[in-house]
């Protein structure tokens, strides 16, 4: 099964293909243990190469039965998962037949056709659609599909593919027979196809435009319940795209496909989305806040896709940023359209930002690091990554503040003109962007602009300012500096919008008026660094100003403003701008660790600090999801971002003793907290009540581990109270973390009553494992309770490492967002990583590969973990059959 030999492909090596598919009938009949494919392609040669080249169809794992050009026999060879044609008829357009089989039952790795809970399922992204049939597996290929669909139809009544239904019919032997067409020419990579025994909820609209659509939500008998929130989360999606930016839907019926195995969030495939079951089944007794939020922004993403990545796609998979950038982007904005108020926005915004910061920094600081447009890859399954969709979206966000946002739509209207229906690249999208707004800065700085797309590595931007009482001036300089990553050791400056304002003493926003302006104008001002270094000169400011820089965090890059704890208060107690205040509350408590870190001593928060995090606690204008994101601490991950030589339980311990003093420092203000935001009426996912809810379950999880920690009972009680009675699952599993992360008595049982009564909910049973692995290691209490009970749990009847959600729930939950647990002194957690590593490459590459990745940052760990770390990976490396995706992360690991 094991693809053969890693070679990397490059991007500079791109070169049209000699054919073209224009139309592809596929013919299946489906079986689980071998399924047929008979396949009539219509290809035709590319004018523009040159003749004589080989027709070199892709294949992967197939059994070929038969081959016929244009209806007679053709000389083909196989060579490394190629079906080679050496003369393939003459004629500018010919039809070529071919049957194949597959095994759709034996396919772990859940790339091309699957079966899952006894249905048929199909995933062809990135090159899934060559272990189904031979094809050119490629995204600038476009072909018309038609595709005929045969099965049992009891095992399999609902038979489903992209496009329009054209045909049914009922066949001998109980077998029955769809037929849909899809008029949109397609790459590949879109195809779908599902047959299952699946029950739909339905809903007809009529859009904008005046044309009527079916929409339609497919899901396991029993989950329907569960569906409601998806629809509306679709009906949404398209009326937002046609409002945001003119697009409507262009099919009569558009259908999202609920399956269980799935190794990402959900996929795109023309009006046919499969999505994980996560991303569509919500109820209020089986999923909190975060899934409603999850199954909205999923939803609407891969509609969103169908439009930049569907209609407009990519020339080829080093320009994936160019879809998925840009939906990131799209979904990012829907989000907070959909979340409304100005501050329920900056939650989204602050969300976004924490996740970018988590991942997306890491890994340009790591192994990994590549462009948001890579220039090599051996496998793509591996360049779905954080900077590809997170920093791509934040590249796409640059552009829309440098053009604004009616520039930004001007944008897209012409990158739609120009391009619709064709494969093309992330230089087409920005001249697009750009063409539209001459004379904008992002037209001005193109070239310069596009480095964001070659240039791996977040830069640092330097900010200082200095104040001229006498002129009253202040000036203020900015520096940026690229950090060298992988194979690119030198780099240029890069474009950044820097969003700013001052603040005075009292921390009122200044009026800005620049050197040159006649008069002041605004408060706010977006100046665009477009070298290494520039100053900009500040007239009519009386005194010493702070400074409020990157709001909105307007560039991807690492601040460094040399502001002092003082002066982050300020900005803590009065920035006009939510994202910036946010940031300084965290900036505070950052330096107080790293503080505690440096010295070798517990952390203490000083009265000042606690005065204003009290301030913002119990203030009356403030959301209450606002104050939930302020009083959050940072991510031990991030802890560690901002070390040089990484000591994971140090990072730990500190934390950890900052929690304990937040829990015992403002518990009143807890009690307080908790009771103020309960919500009395029934379960809705909109932002208010979930604000409410979040700050109500940070405060439980405060005062149950104050209270286990003094030995009082009562809160443990009411916690535990919650987790039996609690209606919505927002609040059982919000007071069911309180219990298992303060290591409770009262956690055991609660623990076992949740699984009992949720014993038939996959999604939750996903949750009860993700609690207790995420669950932070006691302090002093005989280090690794919480590993030893992940290993526990592998054993766990519910277990499995063939469900994706099931084993990321233990595996990825463990070595990827438990750092303490994971990163032992003894090696343990390596050996344990390296073991799951392998032994899951031989099921699913995919997920093997994501997993591994959890040691990307080995070379800045301290001693004795650097090394155990390395020879865990070495370990890995060294095994003989490693899949392609495996090998090379790790390999790229060792390079480090
Ligand atoms: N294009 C999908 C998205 O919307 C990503 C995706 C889904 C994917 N399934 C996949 C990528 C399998 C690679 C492999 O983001
Ligand atoms: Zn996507």
């Amino acid at each position: 099964m094991r693809e053969g030999p890693a070679t990397a492909i490059r991007r500079e090596d791109y070169a049209a293909p000699a054919f073209w598919i224009r139309s592809a009938e596929l013919v299946f009949d489906l079986e689980p243990a071998k399924t047929i494919v008979a396949s009539r392609l219509t290809i035709e040669r590319n004018a523009d190469v040159p003749e004589g080249r080989p027709l070199e169809l892709h294949g992967e794992g197939l059994t070929l039965l038969r081959v016929l050009a244009d209806g007679a026999s053709v000389s083909f060879r196989h060579e490394n998962n190629l079906l080679v044609i050496d003369q393939p008829p003459a004629a500018a357009r010919f039809v070529l037949e071919i049957r194949n089989t597959c095994a759709p039952e034996k396919n772990t790795a859940l790339s091309g056709l699957y079966t899952s809970g006894g249905g048929f399922f199909t995933q062809c992204e990135a090159e899934g659609f060559r272990r189904i049939t031979y094809f050119l597996d490629r995204p600038d290929v476009m072909a018309v599909f038609t595709v005929t669909l045969r099965a049992d139809k009891t095992r399999y009544p609902v038979l489903l593919s992209n496009g329009n239904l054209v045909e049914t019919a009922e066949l001998d032997n109980g077998r029955h027979l769809a037929k849909w067409h899809d008029p949109f020419p397609k790459p590949c990579y879109l195809f779908a196809l599902v047959a299952a025994d699946l029950v739909c909820r339905e809903q007809r609209i009529r859009a904008r435009s005046g044309r009527d659509h079916l929409l339609q939500v497919y899901v396991r008998r029993g989950d329907l319940g569960k569906t409601e929130h998806a629809m509306n989360s679709l009906i949404a999606s398209v009326a937002w795209d046609e409002a945001r930016f003119g697009l409507s839907l262009d099919l009569e019926r558009f259908m999202i496909v609920a399956v269980s195995d799935f190794n990402m969030g959900a996929m795109e495939n023309k009006g046919l989305n499969i999505f994980n079951t996560k991303y569509v089944l919500a109820s209020p007794a089986t999923a909190t806040d975060d899934d409603f939020v999850g199954v909205e922004s999923v939803v609407g993403h891969e509609y969103f896709h169908n439009w930049t990545g569907n209609r407009i796609t990519c020339r080829d998979w080093f320009q994936l940023s160019l879809k998925e950038g840009l939906t990131v982007y799209r979904d990012q904005e829907f989000s907070m359209d959909m979340a409304g108020s100005p501050s329920a926005r900056a939650v989204k915004r602050i969300g976004d930002v924490r996740a970018l910061r988590a991942v997306q920094f890491p890994e340009d600081a790591g192994p990994m690091a590549h462009p948001v447009r890579p220039d090599s890859y051996v496998e793509i399954n591996n360049f779905y990554t954080a900077t590809v969709y997170e920093k791509g979206a934040e590249v796409v966000r640059m552009m829309a503040t440098l053009v604004g946002r009616d520039g930004f739509r001007r944008g897209m209207d012409l990158y739609f003109q120009r391009h619709d229906g064709q494969a093309v690249t992330c230089d087409d999208f920005a001249q697009a962007i750009a063409d539209a707004n001459p004379g904008s800065a992002l037209a001005q700085h193109l070239p310069v602009f596009k480095r964001w797309y070659a240039q791996a590595g977040t830069p640092t931007l330097q900010a200082r300012g200095t104040h001229d009482a006498a002129a009253r001036r202040y000036t203020l300089t900015l520096r940026q500096r690229a950090t060298p990553s992988p194979g690119q050791p030198d780099k240029q400056p890069f474009v950044m919008p820097v969003a700013m304002g001052l603040l005075g003493a009292d921390g009122r926003g200044l009026p800005l008026q620049l050197e040159g302006e006649a008069a002041p104008a605004g408060t706010e001002r977006v100046l665009v660094l477009t070298q290494a270094e520039q100053s900009y000169v500040f007239e009519g400011i009386d005194a010493p100003p702070v400074p409020s820089l990157l709001r909105g965090f307007s560039a991807p890059t690492r601040l460094d403003d040399g502001l002092d704890d003082a002066s982050l208060r300020v900005l803590l107690r009065h920035d006009a701008d939510p994202f910036n205040r946010w940031e300084a509350g965290q900036r505070l408590t950052l330096r107080c660790m790293q503080t505690a870190l440096r010295d070798g001593t517990a952390p203490t928060l000083t009265d000042d600090h606690i005065d204003a995090l009290r301030g913002l606690l119990r203030h009356t204008a403030l959301d209450a999801a606002f104050k939930e994101q302020v009083l959050s601490l940072p991510t031990e991950s991030y802890v560690a971002e901002h070390a040089d030589s990484v000591d994971p339980q140090r990072i730990h311990t500190v934390r950890e003793q900052l929690r304990q003093q937040l829990a015992e420092r403002f518990q009143a203000d807890w009690a307080w907290a908790f009771e103020a935001h309960q919500v009395r009426e029934g379960f809705r996912p909109e932002p208010g009540q979930a604000g409410a809810r979040a700050l109500a379950n940070l405060a439980l999880q405060m005062l149950v581990l104050q209270a286990v920690r003094t030995g009082d009972t009562v809160w443990p009680g009411r916690a535990y109270q919650r987790c039996k009675d609690a209606a919505p699952m927002a609040e059982r599993y919000g007071a069911l973390q309180a219990l298992v992360d303060a290591h409770a008595d009262l956690a055991e049982p609660a623990l076992a009553q949740f699984r009992a009564r949720f014993a038939d909910e996959p999604l939750v049973i996903d949750k009860w494992f993700m609690l207790q692995a995420e669950a932070p290691e006691p302090l002093g209490s005989g280090a690794g309770r919480v590993f030893q009970r992940v290993k526990a749990l592998m054993q766990h009847p519910d277990f499995s490492l063939k469900n994706p959600n099931r084993a990321r729930s233990l595996l990825v939950s463990l070595c990827m967002r438990n750092p303490a647990a994971f990163h032992r002194a003894d090696a343990a957690g390596y050996v344990f990583w390296a073991d799951r590593v392998i032994e899951l490459d031989a099921l699913n590459p995919q997920l093997a590969a994501r997993l591994a990745r959890s040691m990307d940052r080995w070379s800045h760990l301290a001693e004795p973990w650097r090394s155990a770390a390395r020879e865990a990976i070495a370990r890995v490396a060294a095994k003989a059959d490693l899949s392609n995706d495996v090998r090379e992360i790790v390999t790229k690991a060792l390079d480090a």
